[in-house]
């Protein structure tokens, strides 16, 4: 496994690499949720390339881009226990060379919703370095969670929207054998909150099992379940279209939730089919 931080350096290891190329772009802080986007990759792709960088642009300023967990060492264990080809973590400066991008990825009306009601920007964040990685690693797949199920919707409308060439690949949320979905803020959690954040999954599960009764059920269901909780403060919880559209009367959907636990901001969701 080679591990490389400059563009100059990526570029020398990417030109000796024959396809078909998979990318894994992360932020680090990687855990089993990762591990199975590398897995996927290796089982489909001649050559795995991660990416692990804490990308500035998609994070608010009153978010957590300061403490957000780095642990390079623990991650690069993960990466050869995956059989990762090449570990590429650029600096700030090797990313944004100008400094923070001035053209940016503009998400459309998808990104308004849910995730981008609360957080302004950071799907155009998220897009531009997401964008700027397919084009300076040339995948012929890239590989997102969906546990960010906005942004794996995102990131598929712009690889089709703008041509970039990448299959997009989905791969299932990884959880606990509670439910708690994995996540790298899940370590901000004390024992406590992490009781409380039990509740998302529990009512996603639930809503999910109604499926059968329609969208009224789902959503009714759900809602008891994080109401009844009461170390949740809710953002949203949503019920719409398997592309985030409107609810259909049969068919697709996606059951979305995000709440905050402590000082710590969660989310989760599931598919169901109405
Ligand atoms: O999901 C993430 O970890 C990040 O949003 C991503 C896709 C690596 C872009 O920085």
């Amino acid at each position: 496994m080679k591990v490389v931080r400059s563009r100059s350096e990526f570029a020398a290891v990417r030109a000796s690499l024959a396809g078909p190329v998979g990318l894994v772009p992360t932020m680090g802080a990687l855990h089993a949720g990762h591990a199975a986007l590398l897995h996927a990759a290796r089982a489909e792709c001649a050559a795995v390339i991660t990416t692990n960088f804490v990308n500035p642009m998609q994070f608010g300023p009153t978010e957590d881009l300061a403490r957000y967990p780095r642990t390079l060492d623990a991650d690069l264990a993960i990466c050869e226990a995956a059989g990762v080809d090449v570990v590429w973590a650029p600096a700030v400066e090797d990313v944004y060379p100008h400094g923070t991008a001035q053209v940016t990825v503009q998400p459309g009306p998808i990104g308004d919703l849910l995730e981008g009601e609360v957080r302004p920007g950071h799907f155009a964040g998220v897009l531009t370095v997401v964008a700027k990685f397919l084009n300076l690693v040339r995948p012929d797949r890239a590989y997102f969670g969906e546990k960010d199920y906005q942004q794996l919707t995102l990131i598929r409308l712009m690889a089709a929207d703008l041509d970039l060439g990448a299959e997009i690949v989905g791969v299932e949320t990884v959880r606990e054998p509670d439910g708690l979905a994995l996540s790298s803020r899940n370590v901000y959690l004390s024992a406590e909150d992490r009781r409380h954040a039990l509740a998302l999954s529990r009512a996603l599960f639930a809503g999910q099992a109604r499926a059968a009764d329609g969208a009224v059920s789902v959503i009714t269901i759900a809602t008891g379940v994080l109401a009844a909780e009461a170390g949740l403060a809710v953002d949203y919880l949503e019920l719409r279209g398997a592309d985030l559209g409107e609810i259909p009367e049969h068919g697709p959907a996606r059951l979305l939730v995000a709440a905050r636990v402590g000082t710590t901001r969660l989310i989760d969701n599931v598919g169901l089919v109405l």
